[in-house]
């Protein structure tokens, strides 16, 4: 396994004046190479986590290192680190070649060397007949590049990127999260990215640190965030989801009986389950099926069909329990019409593993 690239421990930072801790006691571990996403709602502290990492930000407590190396009170400039912030932040009255070369050119490096260099940046973010336009005749994806190639041309061990496609149109935005990625396996630099967007952060990452409120609240790839989240926040923030509440009436081996909000009764694996207790599981819509009638081994609850929309790949249906819940359930269009149509009573099936017990 490759080592540590970017370790926080027990980090804490509060801004005086404010009530709650921006950041509150985050550790994380970031291996070498690795694309991961800080990904959480506004506020969630961030943007405060990746500027501690660059050294913008002192934490109050904890500990910051870089490929093993403790840098909490050293500088931001003594980092092997480089940041990509969401409006570029170009030099406005260089060309793309001065832009791009700024770094190298501080370090007072031989023309040619740095001509070569920045060449072969701008060839890396498909740049390299751009050299000498100005910013402002670049579009919103152009300058975005250039920003990504000035950032890396100095071989940070780390890039941190800061919502970098924030101000990109959707089709753009999307394009470009490809290509970062196809770019950082190329080039290997480790990437700790930073958005509000979880399907940017799915699309994207190899692992996900999911946030709320200053904390750290689950970390995994993003197959592991999106099939077993532990929470009802990760579940509710991490694309679409149907969350049950109930109580165990009863455990055997491996099942555990629960009886949901109203009244009937559904079989939950058995993880630790004693009668009496309330859970809380999630299903994703997807993973429902509307039937006539329920079949052999799958989980199921009777419904009333409420109302359908029809969204191209999957055709969305919303349907209620007896006591009014609604529930949403995705399935590829095509089938679900027909049973509409001559089958308002229904039901909702799944298999037993897609029911997600979550902590509340
Ligand atoms: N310099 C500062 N002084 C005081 N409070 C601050 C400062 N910077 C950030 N905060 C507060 O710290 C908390 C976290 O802010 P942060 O910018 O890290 O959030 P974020 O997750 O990046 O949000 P967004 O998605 O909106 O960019 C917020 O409540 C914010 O108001
Ligand atoms: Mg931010």
């Amino acid at each position: 396994m490759a080592d540590s690239m970017v370790k926080l421990v027990h980090v804490v930072k509060k801004f005086s004046g404010e009530k709650d801790a921006a950041v509150n006691d985050i550790s994380l571990d970031i291996k070498e190479g690795e694309f991961i996403t800080i990904l959480g709602p506004s506020g969630c502290g961030k943007t405060t986590t990746l500027r501690i990492i660059a050294g913008f930000e002192q934490a109050d407590s904890g500990s910051v290192l870089i490929d093993g190396k403790d840098v909490t009170s050293i500088p931001p400039y003594k980092r092997s680190v480089n940041t990509v912030f969401q409006n570029y932040a170009l030099f406005p009255h260089m060309d793309v070649f001065d832009n791009v070369a700024f770094g190298l050119t501080l370090k007072k490096l031989p023309k040619s060397e740095i001509r070569k260099r920045v060449m072969e940046m701008l060839k890396n973010v498909q740049m390299e007949s751009y050299e000498n336009r100005m910013p402002d005749q670049l579009s919103g994806g152009q300058k975005q590049r250039v920003a990504i190639a000035r950032a890396i041309i100095n071989n940070p061990k780390v890039l941190l990127l800061d919502e970098p496609l924030g101000a990109l149109d959707l089709k753009l935005r999307k394009q470009m999260q490809i290509e970062l990625k196809h770019m950082q396996k190329k080039i290997g630099i480790t990437f700790v990215f930073v958005t509000h967007d979880q399907e940017e952060a799915m699309t994207m990452s190899d692992r996900i640190f999911v946030m709320n409120n200053g904390q750290l609240v689950q970390s995994g790839t993003p197959e592991e965030i999106y099939e077993k989240p532990r929470t009802r926040f990760v579940a509710d923030f991490i694309g679409e989801t149907n969350i049950f509440e109930g109580v165990v009436s009863e455990t055997h081996e491996n099942i555990a009986t629960v009886k949901i909000s109203n009244g009937q009764t559904i079989n939950l694996k058995n993880e630790n389950m004693v009668p009496g207790r309330a859970v809380c599981f999630a299903i994703r819509p997807e993973r429902l099926k509307l039937k006539s009638s329920p079949e052999g081994g799958d989980s199921y609850l009777s419904i009333n069909l409420k109302e359908r929309t029809y969204k191209g790949s999957v055709l969305k249906t919303v349907v209620s329990l007896s006591d009014g819940r609604e529930v949403i359930v995705n399935e590829p269009a095509g089938e679900g019409y027909k049973l509409f149509d001559t089958c308002p009573k229904a039901y909702i099936t799944w298999k037993p593993d897609n029911a997600v017990v979550i902590a509340s």
